[in-house]
This record gives structure tokens, sequence and C-alpha cells, in this order.
């Protein structure tokens, strides 16, 4: 699954809900040994500190280390401090949730719609960039995207991000393949995290999941689904894998419309519908 003892770096811990964490547990299970990062001292001290689930114990065996991704020296200092790796995880993101994600997609908060982009997408191609050095035997680079082809409520421009997430990851895993080194995304159904909750909505999107998803879909429990697949691509057994969005995400990207009641796993109960939304203002005439 993993190349045992193999040194990975994990980006984007935030707290104990964190895919990033659920990510690195999975490679420590396997036998790796994990390097996390957090985006500065003060999003450490308020949410992992203060705010994650965890023992003082279990905090204290993490190797974490600090990383702004829109920070080139940085991205570029921290992988100086890692020695060699096989693999990376970029499980980052960022849409500024009053401008640009919600009920209405217009915006004029370009310089918004910018940062979500640095952030969410092009920070990845910064990452490759200064962690490929350092994988001198091949590696592999996984991403964390959510369903781009279609355009879901509220989503707005972090489905545009994930979609040119995804065109990054196809141009990293030609750039990279002479390097052995591969790049893949897993795309996600919706799981409940930070960035989750700060989505508008996000109920919606969980239950609509619910819907559409032949395999039974838990947004509080399919963490760890998410997690296994991701260290499939970082280890070895996906060796001719690159370049790939591989979806965790029940199916629900397979189906065309609504499992109906005969077709839902047995004793699987979806709620009714979403709590109602306010209809959109009439423009002025
Ligand atoms: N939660 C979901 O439903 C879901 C579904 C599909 C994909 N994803 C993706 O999974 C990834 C991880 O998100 P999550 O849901 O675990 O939420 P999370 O809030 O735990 O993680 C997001 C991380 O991005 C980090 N980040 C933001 N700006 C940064 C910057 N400038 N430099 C460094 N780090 C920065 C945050 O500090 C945080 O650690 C994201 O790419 C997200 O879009 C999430």
């Amino acid at each position: 699954m993993i190349q045992k003892d193999a040194t990975y770096v994990v980006m984007g811990l935030l707290d104990s809900d964190s895919i990033a964490y659920a990510i690195g547990k999975a490679i420590e299970k396997w036998g790796g040994k994990v390097i996390f990062t957090v985006q500065n001292e003060r999003m450490k001290k308020i949410f992992f500190d203060r705010g994650s689930k965890m023992t003082d114990a279990e905090k204290a065996r993490l190797d974490i280390r600090f990383c702004d991704v829109t920070v080139e020296c940085d991205v570029c200092n921290f992988f100086k401090t890692v020695g060699p790796i096989a693999g990376v995880v970029h499980s980052i993101a960022f849409a500024n949730p009053k401008t640009c994600l919600g009920e209405e997609f217009h915006t004029d908060a370009i310089e918004d719609i910018k940062l979500g982009f640095h952030i969410s997408c092009i920070s990845l191609a910064t990452v490759a960039r200064h962690a490929w050095p350092h994988m001198k035997d091949g590696g592999s680079i996984v991403a964390l995207t959510f369903e781009s082809r279609v355009a879901f409520p509220y989503y707005n421009w972090m489905g545009v991000n994930k979609a040119a997430l995804e065109a990054t990851v196809r141009a990293l895993a030609r750039r990279h393949g002479k390097d052995l080194i591969r790049v893949n995304a897993v795309s996600s159904g919706p799981v409940l995290t930070k960035a989750a909750k700060s989505i508008p909505h996000f109920a919606f999107l969980s239950r609509h999941w619910k819907k559409v998803s032949p395999l039974p879909w838990d947004p509080t429990g399919e963490k760890e689904q998410v997690a296994n697949a991701a260290a499939f691509l970082l280890g070895p057994y996906s060796q001719k894998i690159t370049g790939q969005v591989i979806h965790v995400d029940g199916g629900a990207s397979i189906a065309g419309g609504e499992m109906m009641p005969h077709e839902r796993p047995h004793a699987y109960v979806v709620e009714d519908e979403e709590e109602p939304v306010a209809p959109p203002a009439k423009p002025a005439a």
C-alpha cells in the first residue's frame, strides 16, 4: 500500500477532522512516516492546539511544520527540511464564503477569486516544483478535489478552482512522468470538515449525495475511505496510474439522477428535502 518506512509529506492539516489527518493516519497504518504541514502557527494554535479532539500525547507525537502555500519562500524553505520523500499530499483549498460561494455566482470580488485560485490550484504546481527534487527515486503527488464536471449550487468559484486543479494534475503528470513521479487526484464526496462547514448549505450537498449515490454515503464517516484511496495512489500498487481523478464518492458521479427507492441500500434512509431556501430577489426594473 505504502512504501514501508518511507517519508510522506501531508499538507493541509487544520484539526483532527481534516482529510489530511485521516490520510496521515492511513499512511502510518501501512508503515510510512508522515510530516504534516499547517498553514501557520496561528492556525495551529486556534484549531489544532485548542480545537481538536486529540489527547496531548497524540498531538505531541506528530511531526508538524508550517507552510503557507501562497508564500514561495515558505514552500521552498519547508521542502529544504524534509530530506528524501516518497510522496506528497496536497489537501488544501480556500474560497471566501462571502464572495466566492453561496446563492449568487456573480461577484466583483476579483481579488478574492484570485486568492482562492492561488491557494486551491496554483499552489499544487508550486508544491510540485519544490517537492520533486526530493523524490530522486520517483514518487507520487496526490491532490484532493470535488466533482467538477458538473456545476453544483453554492459551490460556485470553488467548482471553477477544482476544475483547474484537475487540469493541473494532468499537466503535472505529463511533466513529471520522466522523473517517475505520478500525479493524481482523489475526488471525495462531501465529508464534514472545517472547510466543508464554510460552504453555504453544505447540508444540501450531503443530502443530495445520499440521494444520488448507489452506495451508502455518510458525510461524517467516509474520511477513512478517502484516505485509503490516497494511500493507494501514494504507494507502489498504483505504479502505472498517473494524471487521473479517482472518485471516492459512493458512485454519485456516475448516477444519472436520484436513486429510486428500490435501488437504495436496504434500510438506507434519505431525509426529506433541504430546508427551504428563499427565492432570489427580483432584479430592479
Ligand atoms: N470536505 C469535503 O467535503 C471535501 C470534498 C472534496 C474535496 N475536499 C478537499 O479536501 C481538501 C482538504 O479539505 P478538508 O475538507 O480536509 O478541510 P480542512 O479545512 O481541514 O483543510 C483545508 C486546509 O487548507 C489549508 N489552507 C488554506 N489556505 C492555505 C494556505 N494559504 N497555505 C496552506 N494551507 C492553507 C487550511 O489551513 C486547512 O488546513 C481541500 O482541497 C478540499 O477542497 C473536501
